[in-house]
């Protein structure tokens, strides 16, 4: 105890003396600030790494984790209750706080980060309450350098152990995949913007992937929305993702909140360690500095805001899977399996957008000039269920033979399931319109980078492929690994109906 307060009171006089600007002073690595003593600042809380965990401060969070297990779930503390604010699926067990968790849905929902981050911030009110340890924080998970479940919630693997939950995939110890922790977050970081209504900023980039896609593939109770708070390693997941929107804030100018008002006067209840309910608005949790706490490693973020992006043109499509009704309405769509197994897709360009895409491609104009985004839409996607493997989505991918590194180069995202399959549709039907969901994907980047790299780029020979991956497994031959994923693509029954590209801007 003594020896924490110690060494808390010393980081904090070290980043004092670093310098009078903390984001500054940092030295980045993987998200993390490499500088010892490297802390946020005097006063705040400090979530740590579950990595650096004393063995004391692993005990007073499981504690904490039992005593919120054993309380009934009619208590607002309890285990059942907190993870049925996120989600339920059980028809019996109600309460006006239930099925609250917040995920953009075709609409375009802001809400992901300041919802997900007062629920872990009251979650963690509680959990101290319970272990009865005024000092417990909670820990973040941070899976792009440490892509591993960590050890104890792997082992002991029994109900001994309030960590372990048996039904996840990773278990075994297999590692989440690097496009998803590493690329996935890489595109997320380099937004710029919180949001825009084409839904690829920040918001909606860092939710599909990394944060859905880790969802699908720690698998198990994580893997759907009624389910996933169930889980404890969702607590690590989501304090993760908080701390990544610090990371987000610090990069640089530009990157801030929305000040829209009534974004910011948007309500939500939540539970105390009182067990009694309590009310707060966006604009009293967008920062994490106002309430009390920071990360391990990251400065705590200036509070600064921005208006909402105004609504850019309209993006024109101007290549299409299917181009002799490129906006046919998707119920006449014929829906498309997609299976453990390679799709590769060739888009047309259209008649009348023809010059429009071949001057959106890098390379038809003098570099600094060009400034369009290429889009591409996997349209009316739907899936039983989340297959617990990730399809991975790639532009001009040739065939044959492909390094690692040439995949990367042609990589623009992955598809995520999560919140969206027709089983959890139907467990929340008044947060969804349809079955069906498209994703977006900005290809901008990648094509660049193509480009840069000599290819020609050129608008008849547009493809999109889609590739299933899976990690390998410990003590799993990966022709047993294949049959296994296959078996899932069975079950989730993943289908689309049309690829689309467009093009926003650089009118
Ligand atoms: Cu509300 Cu990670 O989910």
């Amino acid at each position: 105890m003594l020896g924490k307060m110690t060494r808390r009171h010393f980081l904090a006089t070290a980043a004092l003396t670093v310098a009078a600007d903390p984001v500054a002073a940092c030295r980045w690595r993987h998200n993390h600030c490499v500088i010892p003593g490297c802390s946020p600042q005097v006063g705040l809380r400090v979530r740590p790494n579950i990595l650096s965990l004393s063995g004391p401060q692993l005990e007073s969070l499981k504690r904490g984790v039992a005593v919120m297990k054993a309380l009934p779930p009619t208590d607002r503390r309890s285990w059942a209750f907190q993870a049925a604010i996120h989600g339920t699926d059980d028809k019996t067990y109600t309460n006006p706080l239930f099925n609250q968790c917040t995920h953009s849905d075709d609409h375009g929902n802001l809400y992901f980060f300041p919802w997900h981050r007062a629920y872990v911030y009251f979650f963690e009110r509680i959990l101290r309450w319970a272990a009865n340890d005024p000092t417990l924080m909670l820990p973040f998970w941070d899976w792009t350098t440490y892509p591993v479940l960590p050890a104890a919630f792997r082992y002991p693997a029994d109900e001994s152990n309030p960590l372990y939950e048996a039904k996840r995939l990773k278990n075994d110890g297999s590692p989440l995949l690097s496009s998803t922790v590493v690329d996935d977050l890489e595109i997320a970081l380099g937004r710029v913007s919180f949001s825009d209504t084409w839904r690829y900023g920040f918001s909606h980039q860092l939710e599909k992937s990394p944060h859905g896609n880790v969802h699908n593939e720690v698998g198990g109770l994580m893997g759907a929305v009624p389910t996933a708070a169930r889980d404890p390693i969702f607590w690590l997941h989501h304090a993760n993702i908080d701390r990544l929107w610090n990371v987000w804030l610090n990069q640089s100018v530009g990157r801030a909140a929305l000040t829209d008002a009534s974004y910011l006067d948007n309500p939500y209840t939540f539970a105390d360690e009182t067990g009694g309910t309590v009310t707060v608005r966006v604009r009293d949790i967008i920062s994490s500095q106002a309430l009390g706490y920071a990360y391990e490693g990251v400065p705590s973020p200036p509070a600064q805001f921005v208006a909402a992006e105004a609504k850019p043109v309209p993006p024109r499509v101007v290549a299409s899977s299917a181009p002799e009704k490129p906006e046919a309405k998707l119920e006449k769509v014929e829906a498309k399996p997609l299976g453990f197994e390679e799709k590769r897709v060739k888009l047309h360009p259209l008649k009348e957008t023809r010059r429009t895409l071949r001057e959106a491609l890098p390379g038809a104009r003098p570099p600094g000039e060009a400034k369009s985004n290429i889009l591409v839409t996997i349209e009316g996607i739907s899936a039983e269920v989340a297959p617990g493997f990730v399809y991975r989505v790639y532009i001009y991918l040739p065939d044959g033979e492909r390094s690692e590194d040439m995949l990367r180069q042609h990589y623009i995202g992955a598809i995520s399931f999560f919140g969206k399959t027709r089983r959890e549709r139907l467990a929340a039907p008044h947060q969804h319109g349809s079955d069906e969901f498209s994703d977006q994907f900005d290809a901008t980047q990648a094509l660049a980078r193509l480009r840069a790299g000599g290819q020609q780029l050129d608008p008849d020979a547009l493809t999109i492929t889609i590739l299933p991956a899976v990690t390998s497994r410990p003590g799993r031959s990966a022709e047993q690994v294949r049959t296994k994923a296959a078996a899932v693509a069975e079950e989730a029954k993943v289908s689309y109906k049309r690829i689309s590209v467009r093009v926003i801007g650089g009118e």
